[in-house]
């Protein structure tokens, strides 16, 4: 039996992918840019084996729970993929042996809430991708590799960097140049910090997948907001290489705020938001007016959890913002203290 595993982390847009142009083969509306959290902690770990001796068919099982892999589905699509890629492989050295005809069976974990905007489809189909790469011992690169996690979940193609990543629209019809690829390495900016604010790890009422598309089909902001993204995508772009974090954390919330009101002008609305995420936003907003300059930035995905990028040495006033509008039980004698009056008077988010 041959075996191999790999880990992804979660990455978290800055600029949002929202909408695809060819659905089948995952090829988005606009180019996005994401930072790929650190191994140590949102993440997947998936395990392949291969094996002469399996009954027929493909199997995975995600969090101990067996999925249907269909063909010509996103899992399937995947596999196929590299499962060819290692047939290539096979053909040049006849002395390898012909794991591309075994059948596999394929284990995830995930060690955060699955399908609840934290970004799972793209940590895991990312290790889903980075395991099979390893078992069949592939050459391609990362952005090659990119090409293949992207028709697993979009945004997947941008795990399979660290660091600040860019996913490039492309314009290949067949999505040859649909890819991701490295904007700066992790240590460009390490002072780089994200906070995780789990608001609700209830799986969403309405997936990615399907919410993108009603948006595509039913939003006229949506063509406003294609316009912006280019411009902005080049302006972050010279943000982080330049390490501006006012600029960076201008169009990071600026972005997350137009993606939230393009899935308000869907049909019917889409509210990935909820009342406390909102008071997350009013609060971040109100301790940037207070210290007299951006020190943090909000930005939400497809669900109400929040990530607030900041630099270390501000995180504590950060942190220190959060916990006093938002106590854990175990730290506040009464979790049900905050209250609408307790919230920043500035914003009017009632
Ligand atoms: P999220 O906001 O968590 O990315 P999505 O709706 O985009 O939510 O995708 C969730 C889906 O991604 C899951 O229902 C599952 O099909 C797939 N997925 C999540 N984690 C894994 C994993 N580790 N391996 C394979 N597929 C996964
Ligand atoms: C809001 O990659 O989960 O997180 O391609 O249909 O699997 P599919 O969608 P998915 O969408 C992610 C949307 C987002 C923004 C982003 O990550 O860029
Ligand atoms: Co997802």
């Amino acid at each position: 039996m041959y075996e191999a595993t790999a880990t992804a982390p979660v990455n978290i847009a800055c600029i949002k992918y929202w909408g695809k142009r060819d659905t089948k083969l995952i090829l988005p509306t606009n180019s996005s840019l994401s930072v790929t959290l650190d191994q140590d902690h949102l993440r997947s770990t998936t395990t392949s084996r291969a094996d002469e001796s399996f009954a027929a068919g493909d199997r995975l099982w995600l969090n101990g729970k067996e999925e249907t892999i269909k063909e010509g589905g996103r899992l399937g699509v995947c596999i196929k993929g590299l499962r060819a890629w290692r047939k290539q492989v096979e053909e040049n050295d006849s002395s390898l042996p012909k794991l591309s005809e075994w059948p596999l069976r394929i284990a995830s974990y995930n060690n955060f809430p699955t399908a609840a905007g934290l970004a799972s489809s793209a940590s895991g189909l990312a290790a889903l991708v980075a395991s099979l790469a390893r078992l069949y011992q592939l050459p391609q690169t990362p952005s090659q590799l990119s090409i293949i996690a992207r028709q697993g979940s979009g945004s997947a193609c941008r795990s399979l960097f660290g660091g600040f990543v860019a996913w490039r629209e492309g314009s290949d019809a067949a999505g040859s140049d649909s890819l991701a690829e490295e904007v700066a390495p992790r240590e460009h900016w390490p002072e780089m910090h994200a906070l995780i604010c789990v608001v609700s790890d209830a799986k969403k009422g309405t997936s990615s997948t399907s919410g993108m598309q009603r948006t595509v089909e039913t939003s006229t902001l949506l063509q406003e907001r294609l316009r912006i993204v280019p411009g902005r995508m080049d302006a972050i772009s010279k943000a982080i290489q330049d390490k501006d974090f006012e600029s960076f954390a201008k169009i990071t919330m600026v972005d997350s705020n137009s993606f939230h009101s393009v899935c308000l002008d869907t049909s019917p609305p889409i509210f990935y938001l909820n009342d406390v995420s909102k008071s997350i936003i009013a609060v971040i907003e109100e301790l940037n007016r207070s210290s007299g300059k951006i020190i943090a930035a909000y930005t939400f995905d497809a669900g109400p959890n929040a990530v607030i990028y900041a630099l270390e040495e501000n995180m504590p006033k950060v942190l220190g913002a959060i916990n006093k509008f938002f106590p854990t039980a175990e730290e506040s004698e009464d979790p049900f203290r905050t209250t609408a009056e307790d919230l920043p008077a500035s914003f009017d988010y009632k």
